[in-house]
């Protein structure tokens, strides 16, 4: 790592920066959201503009089985993480793992709470304890008898480790056990693992932004979700087809028209939740709020899109006046100053 005159106004040590990612692969695919959580090569080169916009050196590594021969040879400083990894159920852990493993300081949460936060069960069990309000819910595995331990129609049904509403297609929501037997039978046939079934949370929906540790945490203003109109039936779902025709769905709006008790307890709860994970440098954290005003949570992205002009984390940054660049750059720096590479 270069020091001193090296240092650019921005107060970011040029050091070299691997930026780690997995992208979409083209072809033939079991179903149309399989490679949903995945990155465009458009994201990446956002990335490194902004990296190299602010004084670094930013070189490309995918996440592919080659990575640890890469890393050895390109000696970078730290390495920027977006790599949503290869397959199974810790695929998201798999790159800090490896950096772990070699030693290389890295952008974001580590193994452990990248693969808690993967698996929306044991999140949601884990926060609990925690006192965080989240949905009833049961895990329901293939080919094994549905228990919904009490649970209340409508219920809605998503893959337990999966994001970027993978798995959550326009109907996902079951009125009744007919429905439900329907739903799972399709899921169980597109997509691995257990599914979550989950009390269906009529009311607004909000997303949280996260940035930066310590004293230094800044917790955004709660970005509401605004529908346009029901997506399944009276149903509002943010699912995969509606993320992808937002413009026709949804609208969004932040700062939310949300009352301080509200808007408090979920600004207090994502951050009771990035503590419970151990969540750092980034995230965001999604809610629903019922019609009597409480709030509930439904999951936490400790890797939360970047696509410039796409994702929710960019456009709720905007809107509180970070733009991508300097988004990035305070991922990079909230890094640098946990490893002790940038003043704190
Ligand atoms: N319990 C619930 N009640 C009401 N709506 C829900 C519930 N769970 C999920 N949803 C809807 O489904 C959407 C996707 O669910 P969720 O955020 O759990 O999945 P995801 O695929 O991990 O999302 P992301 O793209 O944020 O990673 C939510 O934004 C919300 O609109
Ligand atoms: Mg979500």
């Amino acid at each position: 790592m270069e020091q001193s005159d090296s240092e650019v106004p921005l107060g970011v040590p040029r050091v070299r920066v691997g930026i780690i990612y997995n992208l979409k692969k083209a072809g033939q695919h079991k179903s149309v959201d399989e490679q949903a959580e995945y990155d465009s090569i458009e994201t990446v080169c956002g990335i490194r503009d902004a990296l190299n916009g602010a004084g670094c050196s930013a070189v490309l590594l995918e996440a592919d089985t080659t990575l640890i021969d890469k890393l050895k040879q390109e000696n970078i400083d730290i390495a920027f993480n977006i790599a949503e990894g290869i397959g199974g159920r810790a695929r998201e852990g798999q790159v800090p793992a490896i950096l772990e493993m070699l030693d290389i300081p890295h952008t974001g949460s580590d193994a452990t709470a990248l693969c808690i936060a993967l698996d929306k069960a044991l999140t949601k069990r884990l926060v609990s304890s925690y006192k965080v309000r989240t949905p009833k819910y049961a895990v329901l595995k293939r080919n094994s008898p549905v228990r919904l331990n009490g649970m209340r129609y409508p219920i809605i049904i998503k893959p337990v480790a999966e994001g970027s509403s993978k798995g959550i297609s326009d109907v996902s929501v079951a009125k009744d056990r007919k429905e439900l037997t329907a739903l799972l039978k399709r899921n169980f046939g597109v997509y691995d693992g257990d599914m979550l079934a989950e009390e269906y949370i009529e009311g607004r929906e909000f997303t949280v932004g996260v940035i930066g540790n310590g004293k230094d945490r800044r917790i955004f203003p709660p970005m509401e979700i605004v529908y346009k109109q029901p997506t399944q039936d009276n149903y509002h779902v943010y699912s995969y087809g509606v993320k992808q025709e937002y413009k026709k769905f949804v609208e969004y709006k932040c700062p939310a028209d949300i009352d301080k008790k509200t808007e408090d307890e979920i600004i207090q709860n994502t951050s009771r939740v990035c503590d419970a994970l151990g969540c750092v440098d980034f995230a965001r954290a999604d809610y629903r709020v019922s019609q009597d005003g409480k709030a509930w949570f439904i999951e936490i992205n400790p890797l939360p899109g970047l696509a410039p002009g796409y994702s929710d984390f960019p456009m709720l940054a905007e809107f509180c006046g970070i733009k991508y660049d300097e988004l990035v750059k305070n991922v990079l720096v909230a890094a640098l100053k946990r490893y002790g590479m940038a003043e704190a």
